[in-house]
């Protein structure tokens, strides 16, 4: 078997066959395949696609290219939640607590990765002090003392994934529904979770930007992770425009304790209630959706989300009373507001553009060395469907540097289109699959 001839069968439309895939995946990971054969092979495979069988293995394949974790000495049914990605998207920090003080053990392995804003560690990392560090024995106990804890990856699990996806993201092939879905699922496979509920974005701001796509790429996972023995499923998810109103690391931290308290943005919470009602149902705690809706919405009410993420917060180290006190965490020097010019209502709301903005102001990571500050970021004072009159404030950019604001501006600009005729907002949820 060699590279060139695998690389050629899928040129030429023919189908591979497990060997195959397994040759690619471990004489990239290892270094024996160079990366200009890689490329050749994720182009080949970016026009002729795979189908089925084929994606099934690429999963498989790249799971097993590293460690893969052992968790069952959690107690409980471990269900993990995933979202394909999109901006502003805050999720993790409000599910987490709301679903570990609902019952189900939440044990989250994140990563920093590069993108418009950090990923869910850097967000944390707002609260001086907290600590991602731990060792797997930690890490587990963590979760059976509280139920909660968020962890930098342990061990090296899917290395193939981290090889694969930088070579992918700089020679235009990320967005292949059978790479993605590989991608995704042989990361969750490997990091141990009984079940796994996918949150799939739809819209400009996500990979797919088609709703056939999206629910396509969510069928795929969904069957993988079902055939490797764990419950899956998706939710289909608006990502047209940016989710909540914060976009940007301590401003999204703030926002998820607004959400926290019963007093966050609407979309937000009613995406963290559709997917923690998920994971309810597959960790077995509630039989069904109204019941477990129902004590979603209770852990709420009653303050016990805000108080697991504050036990959460200080088992790790960081500084809780901050979340009483949202003013403490870290805060930009300027706040420049963004006025309405016309009067109408807010059409479209880009999520990309937003979301780069943000990566100017200095709230995400360009390259793996960049230094993030967890400060900056975009407020969207409107939304889609809201009415404006002239002079009202759209959104507010907060920044430290005059030069970068002015460039998070002029995006912002872009990323807002008005109408005259009222707007509809949007759908949040298109669908569930299972
Ligand atoms: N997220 C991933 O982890 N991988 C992809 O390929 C796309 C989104
Ligand atoms: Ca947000």
């Amino acid at each position: 078997m060699n590279m060139y001839d695998i690389i050629l069968k899928k040129r030429q439309g023919q189908t591979l066959d497990r060997e195959e895939i397994d040759y690619f995946v471990t004489g990239f990971t290892q270094g024996d395949i160079p990366d200009y054969q890689a490329s050749a092979f994720m182009m080949a495979l970016f026009f002729q696609k795979m189908n089925k069988e084929e994606t099934v293995y690429l999963t498989e394949a790249m799971m097993n290219s590293g460690d893969i974790l052992d968790l069952s000495e959690i107690k409980g049914i471990k269900v993990d939640k995933h979202s394909t990605g999109g901006v502003g998207d805050t999720t993790t920090l409000v599910l987490g607590p709301m679903v570990a003080a609902a019952g189900a053990p939440v044990a989250k392995m994140s990563g920093r990765g590069l993108g418009h804003t950090g990923g869910t560690i850097d967000k944390l990392e707002s609260f001086p002090g907290f600590s991602v560090e731990m060792t797997k024995e930690e890490f587990i106990q963590h979760v059976n003392d509280i139920q909660l804890a968020v962890s930098a990856q342990t061990g090296d699990l899917a290395p193939a994934d981290k090889k694969l996806y930088a070579l992918r993201d700089v020679t235009a092939t990320v967005d292949n529904m059978s790479l993605i879905a590989g991608s995704i699922m042989s990361k969750k496979l490997a990091a141990g979770a009984d079940a796994i509920v996918l949150d799939v974005k739809t819209g400009s701001g996500a990979f797919m930007k088609e709703l056939d796509d999206s629910f396509a790429l969510a069928k795929t996972m969904v069957d993988i992770g079902n055939g490797m023995g764990r419950d899956t499923i998706a939710v289909i998810s608006n990502m047209d425009q940016p989710l909540g109103r914060a976009v940007g690391n301590s401003l999204e931290v703030k926002e998820a304790i607004e959400t926290l308290q019963g007093k966050g943005p609407e979309d937000l919470y009613e995406l963290c209630l559709s997917l923690g009602t998920q994971m309810l149902i597959l960790a077995k705690i509630a039989q069904d959706e109204g019941e477990a809706r129902e004590r979603l919405q209770e852990v709420i009410h009653n303050g016990l989300a805000l108080k697991k993420f504050k036990e959460f917060i200080t088992r790790q180290g960081g500084n809780s009373q901050l979340v009483d006190n949202p003013q403490l965490l870290p805060t930009a020097k300027n706040i420049i507001e963004l006025k309405a010019t016309q009067n109408g209502y807010v059409q479209h709301i880009e999520a990309d553009e937003v979301g780069m903005s943000a990566l100017e102001l200095g709230a995400g990571r360009q390259t793996k060395e960049s230094i993030l500050d967890l400060s900056v970021g975009i407020e969207l004072i409107k939304k889609v469907g809201d009415e404006i009159q002239i002079g009202e404030t759209i959104a507010k950019i907060h920044s430290n540097e005059e030069k970068k604001a002015q460039k998070a501006m002029e995006r912002l600009l872009k990323a807002y289109i008005f109408s005259q005729e009222k707007i509809a907002p949007p759908r949040l949820i298109y669908g569930i699959v299972t």
